[in-house]
């Protein structure tokens, strides 16, 4: 069913987290999110690019009646006394958070000590959020433990009026985080805050946790993934072919390009995916070489563009993430990493027998194949359907093979 269009189309945007009309459909996706946050918290979950801010800054742009919502990002906290840090910050910066927090004075003394001081010297201004973390983590100190005054915050948040949504973008990857740094810990921390959300399982605060690294196949490693299982799942999926096409045509009429009949389903066919960002990169290119040219947008420019500039030197760096995150995250696991995409891209599906041959043939443990492996399903490099693997996608497998694989001699 094609979705509904905006009064003003979605302009091309490529990048950002796209709010307002630049948010294309997706209404039966927010729709849905709201009816699973009525039940519980909820893990929301697509691979990088898939559009995850997008929506959660949806919901918190127009937030259900009834509902109070605050949206932060996480992706850089390192530790749980962090993210006290980056949660008290939210709270002290919404409007409607923030008076309960007036209720701070009859607060656990460590919590009114904490804040009260804060507050006197920085202000609350929501332009004033850098100063105040910088406040809040000084003024932490040492001092008492995160868990005891992330608990006293939250239970503040009991009282507010209405329900109270805390979107945490990038949860999983500040849990990769803490994993990275300390496995005990981290598995603490996510113990403890699993005991948060099922004591509060029946009252009014919730939890929308998201991000771009799959989580479950690394606590599953570890067999905890019951850490998690009590939130609800909602994978957020590629827009349907029909819809995509609506997409493409609303994108190119907003932006008043001129164009042949035919040419947003080509567009569709060629990104051959209906993730609106792989959609939008190949819109940029076929706009940019018809201004070049001066002239429409026609059928067959498509494929070319798509080959030579998509996949070509110049958008390298848009996707050089693929490529940098196997360095900044995998460790030791990085090579074994690289050699498994290495001969994914002369063959697919290869059974977890033939990867682990290839591991060993370039002079790695192939006894480190199923914790590799484990980790490029968490990144969605790849998919496993038994003991089969492929890449997750072909726009991926290109990109790879032309950029970074070194069985076809690049890098
Ligand atoms: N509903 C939408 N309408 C229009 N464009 C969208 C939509 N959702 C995503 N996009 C496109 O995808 C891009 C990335 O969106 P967003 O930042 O929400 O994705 P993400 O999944 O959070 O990415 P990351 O994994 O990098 O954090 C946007 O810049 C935009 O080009
Ligand atoms: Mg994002």
């Amino acid at each position: 069913m094609a979705q509904q269009r905006e009064a003003r189309g979605p302009a091309n945007v490529v990048g950002a987290a796209v709010r307002g009309n630049d948010f294309w459909g997706r209404s039966d996706d927010v729709a849905q999110v709201w009816r699973q946050l009525e039940r519980g918290s909820v893990l929301l979950t697509a691979p990088r690019r898939h559009g995850k801010s997008s929506l959660m800054h949806a919901l918190a742009d127009a937030p259900r009646d009834g509902w109070t919502v605050e949206y932060f990002d996480v992706e850089y906290v390192q530790t749980p006394r962090e993210l006290l840090v980056e949660l008290t910050a939210a709270v002290l910066a919404h409007d409607r958070l923030r008076t309960v927090l007036d209720k701070v004075k009859q607060a656990p003394g460590q919590l009114a000590r904490w804040l009260g001081g804060v507050v006197s010297d920085v202000g609350l201004a929501r332009d004033k959020i850098g100063e105040l973390k910088i406040a809040l983590r000084d003024g932490l100190g040492d001092g008492p433990s995160w868990a005891e005054l992330t608990e006293q915050l939250l239970t503040l948040l009991d009282h507010a009026d209405g329900h109270v949504l805390l979107v945490i973008d990038e949860f999983p990857m500040m849990v990769g985080n803490f994993l990275d740094r300390e496995q005990a810990d981290a598995i603490h921390f996510l113990k403890w805050f699993r005991a948060v959300r099922q004591r509060r399982g029946g009252d009014r605060l919730r939890f929308l946790l998201g991000g771009s690294v799959n989580i479950e196949p690394r606590l599953e490693l570890l067999g905890q993934q019951a850490l998690l299982a009590d939130l609800e799942r909602f994978p957020l999926r590629p827009l349907e072919r029909s819809d995509a096409e609506a997409f493409v045509a609303a994108v190119l009429e907003a932006e008043g390009a001129r164009h042949e009949i035919g040419v947003a389903a080509e567009i569709v066919r060629i990104a051959d995916c209906g993730v609106p960002f792989f959609l939008q990169v190949l819109i940029s290119e076929v706009m940019a070489e018809a201004r070049r040219q001066r002239r429409g947008l026609l059928v067959p420019d498509i494929e070319p563009i798509y080959q030579d500039r998509v996949l070509g030197p110049g958008n390298r760096a848009r996707f050089s993430h693929y490529h940098s995150r196997l360095k900044e995250h995998y460790g030791p696991l990085e090579e074994p990493a690289r050699l498994v995409l290495d001969a994914l891209v002369l063959d697919q599906p290869l059974t977890t027998r033939v990867l682990a041959d290839a591991v060993a043939r370039g002079g790695e443990s192939a006894a480190v194949l199923d914790e590799t492996l484990a980790l490029l399903e968490s990144d969605y490099y790849v998919d496993r359907d038994g003991d089969r693997v492929r890449f997750a996608n072909g726009f991926l497998r290109s990109w790879w093979m032309r950029h970074a694989a070194r069985s076809r001699g690049r890098l």
